[in-house]
């Protein structure tokens, strides 16, 4: 590259970065462009979470065999450059001599990989905090010159400009959201919680006022409704109020339980899990709770926690009336959308149920990328 094409290039990817508001496609954008005006023909680019897990958030014009079984090899395992980044010695751009992924693609001759056998790695910054990995190739490309690396760096600076800004638009969002979540619970807390209560006490003191029996059945029934209706309000509310996990996937269950009336013996735990995968879980596990209390008839239940190197799974059972699952007739959500998250999640969700057998639910989440595969 001439100088006034590396000009061209560092202008393009500043116009294209100053555009995006979107960290995904921002990604993918500059990944594309920095290809076409580089003439290099592949690269991906690797996210990683203060946990040190690694997700694979962009790939453009990968060969055959690292786009094998949705990215398979990009997607699995370690490698020399994530290896070299966890250790803190991935500083600046460098020509990885190997790499392990593509390796792998070859040794297990999972199609084409046309003549990429190096790449070069650039660490991806925000200030002092790393966050990501570019990785570029080319075919017959075994390394790369200074000045490639210079630019490479560069154009990774940018990137890292780029992704703090949105960053902070993101958190930003997020944090509207909280806050209007928030108020929304702090209304429903003033307003129908504390009617329903003025409701379920003024049927009591009624109910003192009188004998006549089909007044009173009427009012033990109001008494019940709105206590049932008052128990899932404060479920409601708190479920708006907390979105986060700090404290455990295990003891938040355990709480959330114990708002429905719920006995919950919670056997296992994960050691570590990317929290978007706990997020998922917990909310599964919230509208699995919800349909105990609701449907099953029974007040205790358990949830187990497994883990290998391969898998998460959570199992919630109850022993309660059970259902049919394939004769299903309800309009409820709650089924349908436990299943999108896992599917969401990238995992499998399974319902086993028969009359008077009791339900469980079985959600299962493969590992990727995580540390120590
Ligand atoms: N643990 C359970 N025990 C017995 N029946 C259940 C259980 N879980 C679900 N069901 C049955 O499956 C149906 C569908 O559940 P789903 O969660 O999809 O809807 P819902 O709970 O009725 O409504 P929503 O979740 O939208 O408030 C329920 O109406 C109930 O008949
Ligand atoms: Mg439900």
């Amino acid at each position: 590259m001439n100088r006034d094409q590396e000009l061209y290039l560092i202008k393009n990817i500043a116009e294209l970065l100053n555009k995006e508001t979107d960290l995904t496609s921002m990604l993918q954008q500059v990944l594309d462009k920095l290809l076409h005006l580089t003439g290099l023909q592949t690269g991906w680019i690797f996210l990683l979470d203060e946990k040190q897990h690694y997700t694979l958030a962009a790939s453009s014009r990968l060969p055959e065999a690292l786009a094998y079984e949705n990215k398979r090899y990009l997607c699995e395992g370690r490698c020399y450059c994530i290896n070299q980044y966890i250790d803190g010695r991935l500083k600046e751009a460098a020509n990885i001599i190997e790499c392990k992924r593509i390796e792998d693609a070859i040794r297990s001759d999972r199609g084409k990989i046309d003549d990429i056998t190096h790449h070069a790695s650039v660490p991806l910054k925000s200030g002092e905090e790393l966050f990501g990995i570019l990785n570029v190739a080319a075919p017959g490309k075994n390394s790369f010159t200074q000045d490639e690396l210079h630019i490479l760096e560069s154009i990774a600076y940018q990137i890292g400009s780029a992704y703090e800004r949105i960053r902070l638009s993101e958190k930003e969002k997020t944090m509207k959201v909280f806050e209007e979540r928030n108020r929304l619970a702090r209304d429903l807390h003033d307003s129908v919680n504390q009617q329903l209560f003025s409701i379920m006490y003024t049927a009591t003191g009624v109910k003192r006022q009188t004998k006549d029996p089909l007044v009173n059945a009427a009012l033990k029934d109001i008494h019940s409704m709105s206590k049932d209706a008052l128990a899932q309000m404060k479920a409601l509310i708190w479920q708006l109020r907390s979105d986060r996990v700090e404290e455990g996937l295990a003891n938040r269950l355990g709480t959330y339980s114990k708002k429905l009336g719920l006995t919950l013996i919670t056997t296992g735990q994960f050691t570590s899990i990317p929290s978007q995968i706990e997020v998922g879980l917990w909310k599964i596990g919230q509208e699995a709770l919800n349909n105990i209390s609701k449907h099953s008839g029974s007040n205790t239940c358990t949830i187990s926690l497994k883990e290998d190197s391969l898998y998460y799974e959570m199992k919630v059972s109850d022993s309660g009336k059970g259902f049919k699952p394939d004769t299903l007739t309800s309009d409820g959500m709650g089924l349908i959308s436990m299943k999108e998250r896992a599917s969401l999640l990238g995992g499998s969700f399974c319902i086993e149920s028969a009359a008077e057998q009791g339900t469980t639910i079985t959600i299962t989440v493969l590992k990727r990328g995580e540390p120590g595969d």
